[in-house]
C-alpha cells in the first residue's frame, strides 16, 4: 500500500510538473499536515539556485532557497537529475493558503512558476449520514462514488481526519476483506458497501469512505454508527421463591395475537433455551389482547436467570421482553418477615374470644327471644328472620372451613367482620 501510493505520488509530481510548464499549480493540504510543491526546470539550470517565494516574490517574500535547505517549516530538495525541485511546507495552517511562486534565480530576471495553494480543515464532512444498529448485528454501510472513480481505491477508516484515513484504513478495494470487516465496490450503482458483521458496542463512533483521486485530495464521505445494546421493549426485575407459584408477564402488540409466544432463558438472547416447548413446569397462560403470561408452577433455585419472551416469529429487535428473575430460598422469606409467626397466633386468639363472645351474645338473645314469645305476631315475623340470617352465615363459614390452609386467614376475618358488623 504504502509503495504504491509512493509509487502514485511521484507520477502525481511528474505529471504536476509538466502541468507547471503550461500553467499554475493547484495544490491541497490539510491543516496540520504538510505539503509537496514539486517543480520542474529546464536543462542548463541544475547549477542554479532555485527558491520558493510567497504573494508578490518581493525580497521579504522569500521563504527558503537550495542556498539553505531546511529553515523553519520550509525544506527545499533539488533534484538534479530530473530536473526538478521539490519545497516541503509542513504543519500547514489556513494562513498559509494563497499564491507561491517556484523561483529559479539567474542574471536578469527569474524563471516562475505560479502555485496556488489551497489549505482545508482536516476534518470531514458536514453531512453525517447516521445509522443505528445492534450489538451482535451485521450493518451495511453504504459509501457514495461516482463512475469517473469507479477504477479508483476505495477505504474506509475511523474518526473523521482525512488526512490520514488512507493510512489508517479498516478496509480497502484492495483487500476487500479482514475479520469482520467486508468491502464490496458496485461500481454500477455509484457506491461502495462496507459490512461490518458481528457488530460490538466499540464499533460506534465516525467512519469515514474514501475515494482515492490521483491529482486531488481524496473524496469522503462520513458515517456515524451507534451500536446499541441488543434489548427489548421492556427489562424487568422479578424475585420468586423456591417451591412457590410464579408468572411471568409479557406484553406484545395486539397485531401478534395469533403469533407463537415464546420464552427463552439465556443471558444472550441468541443463544437461548426456549422453555415453552420443553418444561412441563412452564405454561402458557390465556392471555389479555396485550400481555401473556407464563406461569412457573414450582419455582426452583435454577430457574432464576435472564429470560427473554415475544411473540415474533423471528427475533427482532425491540419486540421482547427481559426478564431478569430472581430466586430465593423460602427460609429467607421467613427470616425476613418475623411478623408471619407472630400473626397466626394473635388472630387464633382473636378468633378463640369472638367465637366466646357471639355464643354469649347468642344465649342472652336466645333467651330474650322466649321472653318475647309472647308478644305480638308481628314481633314474630321479624325475629324469624332475623334467626334466618344468623343460619345463614353460619353455612358460609363451615364452607369456608373447608377449603385450604390458605383462606385461614381470611376465614379468620370474615368472622371478624362479621361481629364487628353487628356491633
Ligand atoms: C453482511 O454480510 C453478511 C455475511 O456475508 C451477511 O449475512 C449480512 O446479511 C450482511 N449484512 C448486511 C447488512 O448486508
Ligand atoms: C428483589 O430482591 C432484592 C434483594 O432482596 C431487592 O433488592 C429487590 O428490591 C427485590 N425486587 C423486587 C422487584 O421485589
Ligand atoms: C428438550 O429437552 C431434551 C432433553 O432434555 C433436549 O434434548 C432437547 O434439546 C430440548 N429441546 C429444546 C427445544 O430445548
Ligand atoms: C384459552 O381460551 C380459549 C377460549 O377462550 C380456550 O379454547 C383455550 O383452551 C384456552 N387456553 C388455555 C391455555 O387456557
Ligand atoms: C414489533 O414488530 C412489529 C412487526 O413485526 C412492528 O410493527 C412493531 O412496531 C414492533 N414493536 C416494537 C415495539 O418495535
Amino acid at each position: 500500500m504504502r509503495r504504491l501510493q509512493n509509487l502514485l505520488f511521484t507520477f502525481c509530481i511528474a505529471l504536476r510538473c509538466v502541468t507547471s510548464a503550461v500553467g499554475v499549480i493547484h495544490m491541497t493540504g490539510y491543516v496540520g499536515s504538510a505539503v509537496k510543491v514539486s517543480c520542474s526546470y529546464d536543462e542548463g539550470y541544475e547549477s542554479y539556485e532555485k527558491y520558493l517565494c510567497k504573494n508578490d516574490c518581493g525580497s521579504d517574500d522569500v521563504l527558503i532557497t537550495t542556498s539553505k535547505s531546511w529553515k523553519m517549516k520550509y525544506m527545499i530538495h533539488d533534484d538534479k537529475k530530473d530536473r526538478i525541485f521539490t519545497t516541503t511546507i509542513s504543519d500547514l495552517h489556513s494562513e498559509d493558503d494563497g499564491k507561491y511562486w517556484c523561483g529559479v534565480t539567474r542574471t536578469g530576471s527569474d524563471i516562475y512558476t505560479e502555485v496556488k495553494l489551497k489549505v482545508v480543515k482536516d476534518h470531514c464532512c458536514d453531512t453525517v449520514t447516521k445509522i443505528l444498529s445492534y450489538q451482535g448485528y451485521s450493518v451495511s454501510i453504504s459509501c457514495p462514488s461516482e463512475p469517473q472513480y469507479q477504477n479508483s481505491l476505495k477505504y474506509i477508516c475511523r474518526g473523521n481526519r482525512p488526512s490520514t484515513c488512507l493510512q489508517q484504513a479498516l478496509i480497502t478495494s484492495y483487500n476487500k476483506e479482514n475479520g469482520r470487516f467486508r468491502l464490496d465496490d458496485d461500481k454500477m450503482l455509484k457506491k461502495f458497501t462496507v459490512n461490518i458483521t458481528s457488530l460490538r458496542q466499540d464499533d460506534s463512533g465516525s467512519y469515514l469512505c474514501g475515494v482515492q483521486r490521483n491529482f486531488d485530495l481524496d473524496v469522503f464521505s462520513a458515517v456515524e454508527l451507534k451500536v446499541e445494546e441488543f434489548c427489548c421493549v421492556k427489562s424487568t426485575k422479578i424475585n420468586g421463591t423456591v417451591g412457590h407459584p410464579l408468572t411471568l408477564q409479557c406484553p406484545y402488540p395486539s397485531q401478534h395475537r395469533d403469533n407463537r409466544k415464546f420464552l427463552c432463558k439465556g443471558d444472550q438472547h441468541n443463544s437461548c433455551t426456549e422453555m415453552l416447548m420443553n418444561q412441563s413446569r412452564f405454561t402458557l397462560q390465556n392471555a389479555s389482547s396485550d400481555t401473556f403470561v407464563v406461569m412457573i408452577s414450582k419455582l426452583e433455585v435454577a430457574d432464576a436467570g435472564t429470560y427473554w419472551c415475544g411473540s415474533d416469529s423471528q427475533w427482532r429487535v425491540g419486540n421482547y421482553t427481559k426478564i431478569q428473575l430472581s430466586v430465593f430460598p423460602q427460609s429467607t422469606l421467613g427470616k425476613k418477615n418475623p411478623a408471619l409467626y407472630v400473626i397466626p397466633p394473635v388472630l387464633l386468639l382473636i378468633c378463640i374470644l369472638v367465637l366466646v363472645y357471639k355464643y354469649r351474645r347468642s344465649r342472652i338473645e336466645e333467651a330474650v327471644l322466649s321472653l318475647r314469645r309472647n308478644a305480638s305476631r308481628k314481633k314474630e315475623v321479624i325475629d324469624a328472620a332475623q334467626s334466618k340470617i344468623y343460619k345463614n352465615q353460619g353455612v358460609v363459614t363451615s364452607n369456608d372451613q373447608s377449603t385450604s390452609n390458605v383462606y385461614e386467614e381470611v376465614d379468620v376475618e370474615v368472622h371478624y367482620e362479621n361481629v364487628t358488623a353487628s356491633e
